[in-house]
């Protein structure tokens, strides 16, 4: 999935890159165009004005010199001096505007070279009333020369004036050109933009779907992973459930087939015994005397039968109840092993295999502290709480850590899964050097055990 989408989102980010640079190539371009297209017209429209200004001059110097040369009236040289000096300097700012076109810069000399002769036809006359030759500056007037030189004038500004209006239309147009190509460009790289955006929308989506598929085929593994490890564990739980059950079946049995087959072959022995006893009297002493032995090791075989018996199944459960059997078995251990015991024990209502499951726990619990604590003093607990019964049995001995006990073995664990198995929970806290507490809560049974 992923080797396929990095070469498009390459491919988007390289068209992207290319749009905006063709955007910003387009709008440069327009831009430098536009500038020097307004230069152009800025530049001819005050190549019209200087010209129109030219015009302006030269008929203000016409008027000032005729006007002079008419009445003699001295103030008519004031306008017609100073249009004479506007006159040179428009000149000048003319042929400044005019350097980039040959044409055009040679019908300007053209222009300039009439303007001076319109100038010393004007300047002559005016020289000729100054001096008082009434005949030649009227020879001058009649002629037709001051209107051909004004003609020209008029005809090469008018000229010029064309040219600049056209050069303003050449780069109006220019200027339009470069707004049409501006518009045009930024149109389609929106246009590019947007479908980029989409097409990049689409595939977000698409990578966004392809990852959650993979998410969902993963949880569904994961799923089907746990239930089979569910399925499993419940199995394992309820063979060993099974084989405790059998167990204690098989230890039921053989308890009951002891008790009452050999119990009863001991029995018959003992009274056969005590017949022949009473049968011999004192006439062997030798023979009573083996009798006597006789006598003895039966009872030491009935005492045997019975401890194992009581291994096998504790009678006292059935017959005496939990708390006397834990009283028992509690004092049992103390006598073996000389550890101090203390028994706090509240009656309980237990049906009769939770019951079991209780005398075992503490069983294999005192087993254990026998065998690892190198403890001084057990306490052993057994009370009722918010519907529960509670066990529990500490020890202040040596304490060991969790993540030390070898997996296997079994008596902890077995300990647990029978604890479980009655629908109840089993802790087990030990610290190093501070000793092991086993607490198991039970359901407290809905009939009286
Ligand atoms: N009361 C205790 N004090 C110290 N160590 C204990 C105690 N109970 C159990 N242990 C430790 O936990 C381990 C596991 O106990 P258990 O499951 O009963 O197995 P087993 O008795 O077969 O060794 C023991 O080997 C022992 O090291
Ligand atoms: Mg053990």
């Amino acid at each position: 999935m992923r080797s396929f989408s990095m070469p498009k989102m390459a491919i988007s980010l390289l068209l992207a890159i290319l749009a905006a640079a063709i955007l910003i190539g387009i709008n440069e371009t327009g831009y430098n165009r536009s500038t020097a297209a307004l230069n152009d017209i800025a530049d001819a429209s005050r190549t019209r004005g200087a010209l129109n200004l030219l015009l302006q001059h030269a008929l203000d110097a016409e008027t000032g010199s005729r006007g002079y040369l008419l009445t003699g009236d001295p103030r008519y040289l004031e306008p017609y001096n100073s249009a004479v000096a506007n006159i040179t300097q428009t000149l000048d700012n003319l042929r400044l505007l005019h350097t980039a076109n040959a044409d055009e810069y040679a019908t300007l000399s053209q222009l300039g070279r009439n303007v001076q002769r319109k100038l010393a036809e004007m300047e002559l006359s005016v020289r000729m009333r100054k001096q008082g030759n009434e005949e030649a500056w009227k020879f001058v007037l009649m002629t037709d020369m001051g209107k051909e030189h004004m003609d020209a004038i008029r005809e090469q500004a008018t000229k010029l004036i064309n040219a600049s209006s056209d050069r303003m239309d050449v780069s109006q147009a220019q200027v339009r050109r470069a707004l049409l190509y501006s518009r045009i460009g930024i149109a389609a790289v929106a246009m590019a933009g947007l479908l980029a955006f989409y097409l990049y929308l689409r595939q977000g989506t698409a990578l966004k779907l392809a990852g959650e598929q993979q998410q969902q085929i993963l949880q569904q593994e994961r799923d089907l992973l746990e239930r089979q490890v569910r399925e499993r564990t419940a199995t394992l739980a309820e063979l060993a459930t099974h084989l405790q059950q059998v167990r204690e079946e098989e230890r039921g049995h053989l308890a009951r087939e002891l008790h009452d087959e050999l119990g009863a072959l001991l029995t018959a022995a003992k009274l056969d015994v005590a017949r022949l006893k009473s049968k011999l009297g004192t006439q062997a002493p030798e023979f009573a005397q083996r009798l006597q032995h006789l006598t003895e090791t039966l009872n030491s075989g009935i005492a045997l039968k019975r401890r194992i018996i009581e291994d096998l199944r504790p009678s006292s459960l059935s017959n005496l109840g939990l708390t006397a059997s834990l009283e028992i078995l509690a004092r049992e251990f103390a006598e073996r092993s000389g550890i101090d015991v203390a028994t706090n024990l509240e009656a309980v209502e237990l049906d009769e295999s939770s019951q079991l499951t209780v005398y075992r726990l503490v069983q294999e619990s005192l087993t254990n502290v026998g065998k690892y604590a190198q403890a001084a003093q057990v306490d052993i607990n057994v009370r009722n709480r918010d519907g529960l019964v509670e066990v529990d049995i500490k020890d202040n001995g040596r304490g060991f850590a969790m993540s030390d006990v070898r997996t296997s073995t079994h008596g902890l664990a077995g300990m647990k899964h029978r604890v479980e198995a009655a629908g109840g929970k089993l802790t087990v806290e030990s610290v190093p050097g501070e000793g092991t507490r086993i607490s198991a809560s039970l359901p407290r049974s809905t009939q009286p055990a």
